[in-house]
Order: structure tokens, then sequence, then C-alpha cells
């Protein structure tokens, strides 16, 4: 048999949609690298609120893009991420940094900038990328493309779980205003908005768990390999 040449999976889809699980199940069984491309706007969100930089000020955004040290290293479950040499995971997940992410991610300029970074996670056997523009923009050769859907009170409801799970606050009525009001600011948005790829296979977890929803994406995957 032939190795497989290295390919790219794409994963898109709104905020809470069960994404970064589903992008890592998919990668652990494919034995695959992963790009959580969220992360990346995160972690710049998270260094402008640190220098308060105007998250409206796109060429201060590209600036602070000069000396942007992150990295990512594997945790006992989850990936660690980096920012100047800190562990900033609990930071990383806060809705405030979540929306900071989505302005910071308006920005023609911040996007073009972070292209280069995101494609350099492409290695082989094969990377499983998750965003908002993987299949569409970063990665649009990608050999599959999926595009992760949710019903919004269901991605509130998911979120609150996980943010209780991880010691923080949360109330379900503010998490869904702020996601309805992150879908909207990412759908949008002009340059690379929160839509599915022409020939992204819509996948609707709203009644799935995530095994199943794992099951699913695979078949297709081993279908075609
Ligand atoms: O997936 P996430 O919630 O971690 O992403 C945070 C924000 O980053 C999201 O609201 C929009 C932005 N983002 C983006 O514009 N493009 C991506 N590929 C990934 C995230």
């Amino acid at each position: 048999m032939t190795p497989e040449a290295p390919f790219v999976v794409a994963i898109d889809g709104p905020s809470g949609s069960g994404k970064g699980s589903l992008a890592g199940s998919i990668a652990e069984r494919l034995g695959f690298h992963l790009l959580d491309s969220g992360a990346i706007y995160r972690l710049l969100a998270l260094k402008a609120l640190q220098q308060r930089t105007d998250l409206d000020d796109e060429a201060a955004l590209i600036e602070l893009l000069r000396e942007f040290d992150i990295r990512f290293e594997p945790g006992e479950e989850l990936t660690i991420p980096f920012l100047d040499g800190i562990d900033v995971a609990r930071e990383l997940r806060q809705e405030r940094t979540g929306d900071a992410a989505s302005r910071v991610a308006r920005h023609a300029g911040v996007r073009s900038n972070l292209l280069q970074l995101q494609r350099g996670f492409f290695r082989s056997p094969g990377l499983v990328a998750d965003g908002r523009d993987m299949g569409t923009v970063v990665f649009p050769d990608a050999r599959f493309k999926f595009f992760l859907w949710a019903s919004p009170e269901i991605r509130a409801e998911r979120r609150y779980k996980q943010l209780i799970t991880m010691g923080l606050s949360a109330n379900i009525a503010d998490l869904l205003a702020e996601i309805e009001e992150r879908d909207e600011r990412d759908r949008s948005r002009s340059v690379a908005p929160l839509v599915p790829a022409e020939d992204a296979i819509v996948v609707d977890s709203s009644l799935l768990d995530l095994t199943q929803v794992v099951e699913l994406v695979m078949e297709h995957i081993e279908s075609e390999i």
C-alpha cells in the first residue's frame, strides 16, 4: 500500500459548536497534528488586553504581532497555550478573551499577518485545523472540510458546563447573549466571515454527542482514504 500524502482536515463552525473537542478527537484517531486557530486569535487578544491596546486599532495590533511569542505544549488532557513564556490556559478560555478575539479577528491586516503562522502547523502525517476560515481561506485545498453547527441555546449550555468544570463562574443567559453577538460579528465581517466553504460537509451537532459526531466525521474520512 502506498503511504497517504499528508492532508488537512478543516473543521469550521461558530463558537461553542464543539469544534475543539471534535478536532482533538479526530487528530488523535488519525495521529495528526492539531491547529486550534481560535487560540491564536485569543492569544493576540490577550496580549492586546494586557497592553491596553485599542482593539479597533489595526496598525497597533499588527505591531503586537512583531513580538508575538506563543507556543503550545501537550498537557495531560488539553494543549497548554503559552504567551511570552507564561501558561495562559485559564485566561484564554474566558468569555472576555473570546469576545476580544472576535474583535481582533475583524481586521484584514491582522488576518493576513497570521496566515503563514497558521499554515506552518501543516506537517506530516497531516493536520486537523479548527476555526472559522480553515476551509475557506487558510487551507482552501484541505482534503476534508467540515462545518460544525449547533443551535445557540445548546452552545450556551455546553459553554456553561465547560466553564463550571474549569472552576470559572458563568450565567447561561449572559452566555447566550454573548454567543449570539459573537456569531453575528463573525458572520457579518467583511473578511473571512463565518460561512461554510462551498465544498464543506455541514454537520448539525445539536442533537448529537461528541462520540456520535466523531463517528460521523470519521466515516466520511475513512470512506475516502
Ligand atoms: O474558536 P474560538 O471561540 O476560540 O475563537 C475566538 C474568536 O476568534 C472567534 O470569535 C473569531 C476568531 N476566529 C477567527 O476569526 N478565525 C478563526 N479561524 C478562528 C477564530
